[in-house]
């Protein structure tokens, strides 16, 4: 079966802010979403690569499923599409195997009580102005090429905060009458807020996806930078949190499930049990997840001792393969498939096999989702198109020819591209992704 996805205007339609229900999104229609609402509630709490305008799944959640039902995201990154589900009245599934991505899903979706929170404020302020009059050097964690990440003042203002945040959780545990639960969030919250200011003073490009350091990059990060950063950043969740808790009290239906070891290729779900699936899956080649955060994993203690490269072979997309693995020519089912990976395998076995594995790794979730999903639901994936050794990936059109195949089975329903603008994404050279496809499948 061959493909072709066509936009009806090139010149897209601006859309700012909220996206009308009633707009028409047929087939072939381009927009361009302004976003208003990026630091609405907790959606700004940390950032993500590629994470997704609000707007967008507001849209999709509250079009395609109605209150009451439940939702899952099975790549949910920093959590946007659960976020967005709660506050549109239903449940949501939210799977990922990014340790930072799950820590923000559940953080971002956590209401935590305003007294408590400006309680800590200050009680944390008063801890870490001890030990920074303290002559007892903070425990500083050991890590791969740490030093040449961090000067040395910040490492010890970052074991600071992150020792004060413990000491707090110890004092009220010892203290006061709050449930584990309650602190248990309180931790996550609060360390969420440290993850957050970890890559502004590192020695690292702030902005680029990869953690790179830069010689031509003149970062100054004095001392005292990082306890102040840690601060204003505190202080503006503290604000955020507070209106989340207060909009989370009048919901019905806000059940958050994250899962604990899920994957989207192997969903711990029940079959025909969902009534809709939002997700925007890794772009092919070009966000290394574990790379992109592995100095907050580091601070974190979330990856457990265990070497960075073993984390990275479980994503989809991973760069982490093995040369007797890309030695041969791999064929699908897929005509286009088979087009670009031919293509690139002249040029590049490694890089055509990565992206083999991409799609293979993809036709896996589209077979999950569709076994997951009630009859006639829908499946909305946001998926971008970039360049991979000179050739231009339509991954759109390759993800659409797998699910309407005879191996996974869906019927497209309708289509439509946005236009990306001030997406956390920054892709070295000329690989970079233009635009967004927004591919709805339903079960038949
Ligand atoms: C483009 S991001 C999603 C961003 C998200 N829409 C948001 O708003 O933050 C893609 C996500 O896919 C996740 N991912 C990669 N491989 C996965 C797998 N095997 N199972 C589940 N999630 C995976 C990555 O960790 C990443 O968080």
């Amino acid at each position: 079966m061959s493909i072709s996805l066509i936009v009806k205007n090139f010149e897209p339609v601006r859309l700012e802010g909220r996206v009308p229900l009633e707009f028409d999104f047929q087939n072939k229609n381009n927009i361009l979403i302004i976003s208003k609402d990026q630091s609405f509630l907790t959606h700004g709490v940390h950032k993500f690569p590629a994470k997704f305008f609000p707007e967008l799944p507001r849209y999709l959640v509250t079009k395609y499923s109605k209150v009451g039902d439940v939702i899952l995201d099975p790549m949910c990154g920093s959590g946007t599409v659960l976020l967005e589900s709660i506050l549109q009245n239903r449940h949501a599934i939210g799977v990922d195997i990014d340790p930072i991505a799950k820590l923000i899903s559940k953080v971002k979706t956590t209401p935590i009580e305003p007294l408590l929170l400006d309680k800590i404020r200050n009680a944390i302020f008063h801890l870490i102005d001890i030990q920074l009059k303290s002559r007892k050097k903070p425990e500083i964690p050991e890590f791969n090429y740490r030093d040449k990440w961090f000067k040395f003042f910040v490492l010890e203002e970052l074991a600071i905060i992150k020792q004060s945040i413990n000491d707090l959780i110890n004092k009220l545990k010892s203290n006061e009458n709050y449930s584990e639960k309650k602190l248990h969030d309180l931790k996550d919250f609060l360390m969420i807020v440290f993850s957050s200011i970890i890559r502004t003073v590192s020695n690292a490009d702030p902005h680029c996806t990869r953690t790179v350091i830069r010689k031509k990059l003149v970062k100054k990060i004095s001392s005292l930078d990082t306890i102040n950063k840690f601060f204003f950043n505190l202080d503006k969740q503290i604000e955020c949190m507070k209106e989340f808790y207060r909009v989370y009290n009048k919901l019905y239906y806000k059940i958050v499930d994250i899962r604990k070891n899920s994957d989207a290729r192997n969903l711990d779900i029940k079959d025909n049990s969902v009534d809709l699936v939002i997700t925007s899956p890794p772009y092919a080649n070009a966000v290394d997840y574990p790379r992109t955060h592995q100095l907050e994993l580091y601070w974190l203690d979330l990856i457990n001792g265990d070497p960075l490269s073993k984390l990275k072979r479980n994503y989809i997309g991973t760069e982490t393969v093995f040369s007797y693995e890309y030695n041969q020519l791999y064929q699908s089912d897929y005509s286009k498939l088979n087009w670009l990976v031919r293509k690139i395998h002249q040029e590049d076995p490694r890089r055509a096999y990565i992206l083999f594995n991409f799609f293979k790794d993809m036709e896996k979730n589209l077979q999950e989702v569709f076994r997951v999903l009630k009859p006639s639901a829908k499946y909305c994936v946001v998926i971008g198109n970039n360049t991979v050794r000179g050739t231009y990936v339509k991954s759109h059109e390759i993800i659409t020819q797998m699910a309407l195949s005879s191996n996974v089975g869906f019927k497209l329903d309708n289509y439509f591209h946005s236009g990306l603008i001030n997406h956390y994404i920054k892709i070295p050279r000329k690989e970079r992704m233009s635009g967004e496809w927004i591919l709805i499948f339903k079960k038949s």
